[in-house]
């Protein structure tokens, strides 16, 4: 797998602020039991991580400027490319010493994701793609799923947590594929919830209210991997709409169906 010089920077930033943030879920476990809990350390460590590969990224790209969830948008001279950046994805499951997390970092070419990293250093997952290159875990590449059938289909979603909207909408939906699947997850991290679509550990995904970061590396992966991914509109403007659906394409269009029905 040869990976091109920008593909290995953002491995690079990645890995690097994977091995602090491995250390920091070290120390979390032993938060869980203090009286003021991981709050603020994991706060800490979330802006710390995003430092990092903000430092890695503009050390070796000074001209590409960045969206990152902590640091907001950072206009950079390069007019073309910008870095998304959600140093830690999942952060309630880092908060409760629940080894689901991931670093994810993509670049984005004119409104278009071009290559995308998903780190989980818990599992020491690396995922990597690039468009026209495909999807791979460590080495190994990846195939999404081939089923065809939504009753032989295992989906991941997200669920609306206290503060958001849509909870009515969510409860609705998950019975819809309750009614039609065969199971549905709820790993916590979208980011990865993607790369397992990519993986082919589950057949589907989809989820309303996410941020660009949230998405954008997991989207290349998906496609990267053989799979397809849209808005719930059926369009292609999940960060406009901050929706997502994913899968195969039968299996995609299946769910939305079931989703709309
Ligand atoms: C969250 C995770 C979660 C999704 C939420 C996101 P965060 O990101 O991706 O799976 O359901 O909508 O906000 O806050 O852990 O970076
Ligand atoms: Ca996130
Ligand atoms: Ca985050």
């Amino acid at each position: 797998m040869a990976r091109s010089a920008l593909l290995n920077v953002m491995v690079q930033a990645a890995m690097k602020a994977g091995r602090k943030l491995s250390r920091d879920f070290g120390e979390v476990e032993s938060l869980q039991v203090s009286v003021k809990g991981p709050g603020d350390f994991v706060t800490n460590a979330d802006k710390e991580a995003e430092k990092i590969i903000y430092q890695e990224l503009s050390k070796a790209r000074p001209e590409i400027g960045f969206l990152m969830e902590e640091g907001g948008v950072i206009k950079g001279k390069d007019p073309q490319n910008r870095w998304i950046v959600d140093p830690v994805d999942g952060t309630t499951n880092f908060m409760h010493s629940i080894p689901i997390f991931g670093i994810s970092i993509a670049l984005e070419r004119e409104g278009q994701i071009v290559a995308g990293v998903v780190y989980n250093p818990a599992m020491d997952e690396l995922y990597t793609a690039e468009k026209g290159k495909g999807a791979f875990m460590n080495d190994r590449r990846l195939r999404v799923a081939n089923r065809k059938e939504m009753l032989e289909s295992v989906f991941t979603t997200g669920i609306p947590h206290l503060g958001r909207p849509a909870h009515k909408d969510f409860l609705e939906q998950q019975r819809k594929v309750m009614l039609n699947s065969a199971g549905i997850r709820r790993f916590g991290a979208a980011s990865l919830d993607l790369c397992y679509v990519a993986a082919g550990r589950v057949d589907g995904f989809w989820e309303t209210g996410l941020q660009p970061w949230d998405m954008a590396a997991g989207i290349i992966m998906v496609r990267e991997a053989g799979g397809y991914v849209t808005d719930l509109d059926d369009g292609h403007d999940m960060f406009g709409t901050t929706t997502i659906i994913a899968g195969n394409e039968t299996i995609r269009k299946k769910l939305l169906a079931t989703l709309k029905a």
